[in-house]
């Protein structure tokens, strides 16, 4: 055993001590933050009053179940099954009501209903999952060759938008193709991976946040700066989900092209990462605020393992050692380890420009304890 991986198990362990108790707390909510006092919110309250995309049809709903799933790769533990199952058997109601879904059903039913599949063979699960492909596919535009993002947001006009993240998304398509052996799903993923190494990724390797084609003729319109600082700059978790997202079209397409984008992302990311190893919202931010974002750190990290294991063993240790300086810096400053409060990375930001700030994300959690697993050797691949 190699001294990260050493380390990758010393902190798993303090991981399962605290998700113990964190899982029975909140068994049964779907959370994404937690309040002033550090307990988790609930994204499934039918009591609460919801916007069209922020209850059960939230992107990041997936990653409680996920969290769950992980957990039980090598505890199974019946607790975070029925946890993880009970998740993505309330997110189907999303299916029926059908208008608040959008391309992230890859976030969302990956790490849940996929996964319950992937582990434990569960047909039902496998036709949740079949079905959030399918609705994943009807959102592919023939002309530009991409999977429009979003629904419509007052003001802007969507319909020709493609995001960065939905690299993650199409895994759910790899994942349809590989099961159905129908090849539409991953022809769709390719193309829009395609469109994306065309469009978003930067001579340097850099990736834009939002890239605008005419829904009509396919023709790209603009960038925009999205969730980063501004058009041109530089969103971290972006950047993170182009290197994850490459590496993960990679593994299942074996397309050269692809490692080779996952790479030109890696090395930008490693270029930028500073030595306290604590990651900004934006990597071309102003100094002040200094807001971060240990998201966008442990997304990055994820993704840099992904690349490792795709490479040479004599090429692996610059994008491991990067990794492992970025989950070593959360461990040590950026991590609530206490019973004080129920999320474990703190310091996320959603977006540049939005508040809050400085907050909790159920995603950070998932994406750190993932890259932890990924290092120690433990549990299956899930995108
Ligand atoms: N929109 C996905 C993210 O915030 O990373």
């Amino acid at each position: 055993m190699n001294e990260y991986q050493e380390w990758a198990k010393e902190t798993l362990t303090k991981v399962r001590e605290k998700m113990a108790w964190v899982i029975e707390k909140n068994k049964e909510k779907i959370p994404y933050t937690t309040d002033e006092n550090g307990s988790y919110d609930d994204r499934s309250d039918p009591n609460r009053e919801w916007g069209p995309d922020d209850g059960l049809n939230w992107w990041t709903n997936g990653f409680w179940g996920g969290i769950c799933w992980l957990l039980w790769q090598d505890t199974k533990e019946p607790l975070y099954e029925e946890t993880a199952r009970k998740s993505w058997k309330k997110m189907e109601r999303c299916f029926t009501d059908y208008l608040g879904l959008h391309h992230d059903v890859g976030f969302m039913f990956l790490p849940t209903a996929v996964a319950d599949y992937r582990l434990t063979g569960n047909a039902d699960a496998k036709r949740v999952g079949m079905h959030a492909a399918n609705l994943l596919a009807g959102r592919f535009n023939p002309a530009g060759g991409y999977i429009r993002a979003w629904n419509d947001i007052p003001g802007s006009d969507t319909r020709g938008w493609a995001i960065i993240d939905c690299m993650m998304n199409i895994s759910l398509l790899y994942w349809a193709s590989e099961e159905s052996g129908d090849p539409r799903f991953r022809q769709i993923a390719v193309t829009h991976a395609d469109t994306v190494r065309k469009h978003f990724i930067r001579p340097d390797g850099s990736a834009c946040h939002i890239v605008e084609f005419d829904p009509e003729t396919g023709a790209c319109v603009k960038s925009h700066g999205g969730q980063g600082y501004g058009e041109g700059s530089s969103w971290t978790r972006g950047q993170g989900w182009a290197v994850y997202g490459f590496a993960d079209s990679y593994a299942h397409t074996g397309k050269k092209e692809y490692l080779y984008t996952a790479k030109q992302a890696a090395h930008y990311c490693i270029a930028n990462i500073p030595e306290s190893g604590i990651l900004p919202v934006d990597f071309r931010q102003p100094e002040e605020p200094a807001w971060e974002d240990s998201c966008g750190a442990c997304v990055i990290a994820g993704g840099l393992l992904e690349v490792a294991r795709h490479v040479p063993e004599a090429e692996q240790g610059i994008y491991v050692r990067a990794a492992v300086k970025l989950l070593r810096a959360i461990d040590t400053s950026r991590a609530d380890w206490t019973k004080g409060c129920d999320a474990i990375v703190q310091n996320c930001s959603p977006a540049y420009h939005d508040c809050p700030h400085h907050i909790t994300m159920s995603y950070a959690d998932y994406y750190f304890i993932e890259a932890l697993c990924k290092l120690a050797g433990t549990g299956i691949f899930l995108w």
